[in-house]
């Protein structure tokens, strides 16, 4: 942590006029009026060109119907949405794709790597993991007729995110013949620890174990760089930090060795968009991107969104937004490190995108849920409380969240804070 930081208004607005070169794009976004928002883990907010794309859409479909697809070049919004991505995530754009959703991904790569009968039997993921991708691994263990016990949940911290990764460390070095896949996010949904999955890298080489990232927490928001990060295949979420939309579709990464792999749930869109409409029997894949992973249509209104937030990335430069987060989260920390109350679950972690807390010791036996809800109905701060483990994050979008809006929220902090210490309140709850 750098020791220049100071919680003064003054050192905030310095910070705001030298070192944020992004603050332009804030007025793009529709944030709601009189709040602050940091809830980007849990979905980004409209913008203008997001909002522009969906009103397009939706004319040229009021006005031409199917015609959409020819006259708009609806369907070379996929192209233009997998080059904006790979250029997000530093490969190429055959690497990249699609999926309805993130845990669709999950389940079409499970489909895919999972092959229990060739003797590698086991998953291994953490057991803080989102219970979404660990549902859909159970899924598949049960469809291959294997034991419960071939998912191997790992123990991890709330504190320290290398405890996670030498747990794996450990898994590997008992089971390394059996290990199909280790699967996992590379931000912590829940403590928003970055995991440092570099230290895996070479052990799972070694014994061919697949590596399988969750980007749901950290893409658009922490440094990813797939050409240097050899993983085999990733699955991702664009409605977060990414602001395309809520419900919009998630995106699939494989690594270039798999060029050739094809997806154990095939589906016509799999196929080259010439021969969409021949119907002839049989499946040929699509060699272009990774089209030949795709199982259906898709809905051009959200894949226009997609495209047009992406657009505001690649203008930007993605490694300018992912340094600007640090900035902002390590601001924040070091800010609510002056609060005796506040205890910071991610301090340590390498790079953050958002940021952990619980709050304690408070009168009256205030709990982290309770002073979430305060700062929410009386300060009007958007954030989120973590139920299964007792926590409030804060999520940064560095395309508008601005250093003034971070010492506004620990404004807010603060002020909560001294009110339920000093002047006895009950929480109206
Ligand atoms: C880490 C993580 N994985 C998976 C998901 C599920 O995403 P989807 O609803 O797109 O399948 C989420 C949703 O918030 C998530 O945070």
């Amino acid at each position: 942590m750098e020791q220049t930081f100071e919680p003064s208004y003054r050192y905030a607005l310095q910070l705001h006029n030298t070192k944020d070169t992004l603050k332009p794009y804030k007025e793009a976004f529709y944030l709601p009026q009189g709040h602050l928002y940091f809830s980007a883990h849990q979905l980004g907010p409209l913008s203008q060109r997001v909002k522009h794309s969906t009103l397009e859409r939706l004319d040229q479909w009021e006005k031409h119907t199917n015609a959409g697809w020819r006259l708009f070049q609806w369907l070379e919004t996929e192209d233009l949405v997998a080059d904006k991505l790979a250029k997000i995530l530093h490969v190429n754009k055959q690497d990249v794709g699609f999926s309805p959703t993130l845990t669709v991904g999950m389940h079409i790569l499970l489909s895919t790597f999972y092959k229990p009968q060739k003797g590698r039997k086991y998953i291994v993921m953490l057991k803080s993991e989102f219970n979404s991708d660990v549902i859909a691994a159970e899924s598949w263990v049960e469809q291959h007729g294997m034991e419960p016990g071939c998912l191997i949940m790992v123990e991890t911290s709330d504190k320290d995110p290398q405890v996670a990764i030498n747990n794996i460390l450990s898994v590997i070095e008992s089971h390394k013949e059996e290990i199909s896949i280790i699967s996992m996010s590379l931000v912590s949904s829940h403590f928003c620890h970055y995991y440092d999955v570099q230290r895996l890298i070479e052990p799972c080489k070694r014994h061919d174990i697949k590596i399988i990232l969750d980007f749901a927490h950290s893409l658009g928001s922490v440094p990813i760089n797939l050409t240097e990060l050899q993983i085999d295949a990733a699955v991702m979420s664009t409605s977060k930090f990414l602001n395309s939309g809520p419900g919009s579709y998630g995106g699939l990464y494989l690594n270039p060795k798999y060029r050739e792999l094809q997806s154990g749930m095939r589906g016509w869109f799999g196929q080259d968009r010439a021969i969409l409409t021949t119907q002839q029997p049989g499946f040929k894949p699509s060699a272009e991107s990774l089209k030949r992973f795709q199982i259906s249509g898709f809905d051009p209104i959200k894949l226009g969104q997609i495209d047009a937030s992406l657009s505001y990335f690649v203008e930007a430069g993605i490694d300018n937004v992912t340094e600007k987060n640090q900035g902002l989260t390590r601001y924040l920390m070091s800010l609510l490190q002056t609060l005796p109350q506040v205890e910071i679950l991610n301090l340590h972690s390498k790079y953050c995108g958002h940021v952990a807390i619980r709050v304690q010791g408070l009168q009256q036996g205030v709990t982290s849920k309770q002073f979430q809800q305060i700062l929410y109905d009386q300060e009007k701060v958007y954030c989120d409380y973590a139920g299964r483990y007792d926590l409030i994050r804060f999520g940064f979008g560095a395309l508008y969240t601005s250093y003034l809006d971070v010492y506004a929220l620990f404004e807010k902090i603060q002020k909560v804070i001294s009110q339920n210490l000093h002047s006895n309140p009950s929480p109206k709850l």
